[in-house]
């Protein structure tokens, strides 16, 4: 498995735990009315699960899988999905701080956006038929 793919797909990872452990905590707030602030964690539970986790976690795979150049190693322009990757968890975190910084989602999906346009024109000519 290439580097990045193991950075994105370890990011996922720990998306996956924290928005878990995000909803089970509204999960017993709602059961046992605990703390109501806990609600706050509601907006993180569905970024880190829905982009964090399960977007990300396609995005690893996908690099992984996709066909290579030749019959070489190459993956293609691999900055390009860097940037992706650093983009895209950045907006992820910028989000998560929505309650504190006011343009915070604007800024976090333009960046997750911008990461996901890197990303096609990382992939984009791996993406062909078998040859024959
Ligand atoms: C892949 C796993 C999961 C995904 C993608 C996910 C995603 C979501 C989404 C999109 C919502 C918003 C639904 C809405 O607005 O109507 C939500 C709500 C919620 N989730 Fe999850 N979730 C996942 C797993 C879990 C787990 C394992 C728990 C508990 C342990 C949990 C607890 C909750 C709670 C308590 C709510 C709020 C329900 C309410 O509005 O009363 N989620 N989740």
């Amino acid at each position: 498995m290439p580097r990045l793919s193991v950075w994105l797909i370890r990011a996922s990872f720990l998306y996956l735990l924290l928005g878990l452990l995000f909803g089970a905590l509204i999960l017993a707030e709602k059961g046992l009315v605990f703390y109501t602030p806990v609600w706050n964690l509601f907006p993180l539970h569905v970024e880190f699960l829905l982009i964090g986790w399960l977007f990300q976690l396609a995005l690893g795979v996908a690099f992984w899988i996709v066909p290579r150049f030749g019959k070489g190693f190459s993956r293609g322009p691999e900055g390009l999905v860097w940037a992706a990757f650093i983009l895209f968890n950045f907006g992820i975190l910028i989000i998560a701080l929505q309650f504190w910084i006011a343009p915070a989602i604007l800024i976090g999906r333009t960046a997750e956006v911008c990461a996901g346009i890197l990303f096609v024109f990382g992939t984009w000519k791996r993406i062909k038929p078998q040859k024959a």
